[in-house]
């Protein structure tokens, strides 16, 4: 069980995906250190134009050889009405007074475009392309396959696994409800798809026949060799990296993933408009509590960016969107500001542990 036909395509040291995390923390310093570990480095390229996603995969390929991927949302183009734009703004407005914002407004654009955002991706060639909100066309993978690149799917649950499959992707990133960040769920009902990992993984991996990397609560070795012996190929971890040195969010985030306990996060879609688990704060409570104004995504989310931009200029994480997953209290084991490198030998050590003590 020490490799897995993904690890060993990828010539990985260990079966270890450092999952894409839009937002500030995949820089191409993380990513590229997490590879040169030895794992797999992933870019969250889904909040970032065009030429962005290609000076940043440039920059990862400027700092290491190794293999490494590329995340995008699948989204259609947002055109809101005027009236949905203003009742949200009704509920955004008077907390962008707190950093003397003046009322928003509705904007150009609420997103980048997703299909300039995929074309630059057949482009650039990278070796691995990951995909969550949606399903591409067959004909996109395919694409995306002509260019060399290795196509993960995101489900949240067999039927969305399922559609992955037959739309060709190579294998499917099994997103247990315990996951930081935004849920994948594009088929269905988010409440009905709050699927722990450990039900997920094994479920995914029978029905699928793909290799499935376990996603959602996996803080550390222990966690690595449970994810495969439930039958994942690979494990991928976002929360565990967010404390990394080269991860580029607000000390103040740091410091309330160290300090926060297990029931600390909460699933809410008040912040962007679409489910994402984090640590609650006054800013999700204040827009929970006008939960008939939040605009669907991404919509929501531009609308609040600005606010939380200069929350995370005044290092104020009362009005941030602390992403984080439940297992986030197992990151205080960590040095704190620990090195990503560092971090991967960690996890290899703990998960070679956890197997020898199994054989005895
Ligand atoms: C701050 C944050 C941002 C994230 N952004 C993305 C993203 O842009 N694309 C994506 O596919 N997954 C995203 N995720 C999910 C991670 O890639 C990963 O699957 C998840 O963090 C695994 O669960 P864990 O947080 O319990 O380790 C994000 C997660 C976090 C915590």
């Amino acid at each position: 069980m020490s490799s897995t036909a993904f690890s060993r395509r990828f010539d990985l040291r260990l079966p270890l995906v450092q999952g894409p995390m839009a937002g500030g923390p995949t820089t191409p310093a993380l990513v590229s250190a997490v590879s040169n570990a030895g794992g797999l480095g992933f870019l969250a390229g889904a909040a970032l134009a065009p030429e962005k996603i290609a000076s940043e995969v440039a920059a990862i390929r400027a700092l290491t050889t190794r293999p490494f991927g590329v995340n995008l949302f699948v989204l259609d183009r947002a055109d809101p009405d005027d009236a949905t734009v203003r009742r949200a703004l009704g509920a955004i407005d008077p907390l962008r007074a707190q950093f003397d914002l003046p009322p928003g407004a509705p904007l150009a654009a609420y997103a980048p475009d997703f299909r300039a955002q995929l074309d630059t991706l057949v482009d650039l060639r990278v070796p691995v392309v990951s995909f969550t909100f949606g399903l591409l066309p067959s004909e996109d993978v395919a694409r995306l396959h002509a260019a060399g690149s290795y196509v993960i799917g995101t489900a949240t649950h067999v039927a969305e696994a399922l559609a992955w499959r037959d739309a060709g992707a190579d294998a499917i990133v099994a997103q247990g409800a315990e996951a930081g960040g935004h849920r994948g769920t594009f088929i269905g009902e988010v409440a009905h798809a709050l699927i722990g990992t450990f039900a997920l993984t094994p479920q995914i991996a029978d029905a699928s026949g793909l290799p499935v990397l376990a996603a959602g609560g996996i803080m550390d070795g222990r966690g690595i060799a449970a994810a495969l012996a439930l039958g994942a190929q690979a494990v991928q971890m976002g929360t565990a990296f967010l404390g990394c040195a080269q991860s580029a969010i607000p000390a103040d985030w740091k410091a309330r993933l160290r300090a926060s306990a297990d029931t600390s996060t909460s699933v809410t879609r008040a912040i962007t408009g679409r489910h994402a688990r984090g640590i609650r704060n006054p800013l999700m409570a204040q827009l929970e509590a006008h939960a008939d104004s939040v605009a669907p995504y991404p919509v929501q989310n531009a609308l609040t960016q600005e606010l939380r931009q200069r929350a995370a200029r005044a290092n104020d994480g009362d009005w941030l969107s602390l992403w984080s997953g439940q297992g986030a209290p197992l990151s205080r084991v960590r040095e704190e500001g620990i090195g990503a490198a560092q971090l991967v030998d960690a996890l290899d050590a703990e998960w070679r542990a956890t197997l020898r003590r199994f054989h005895g």
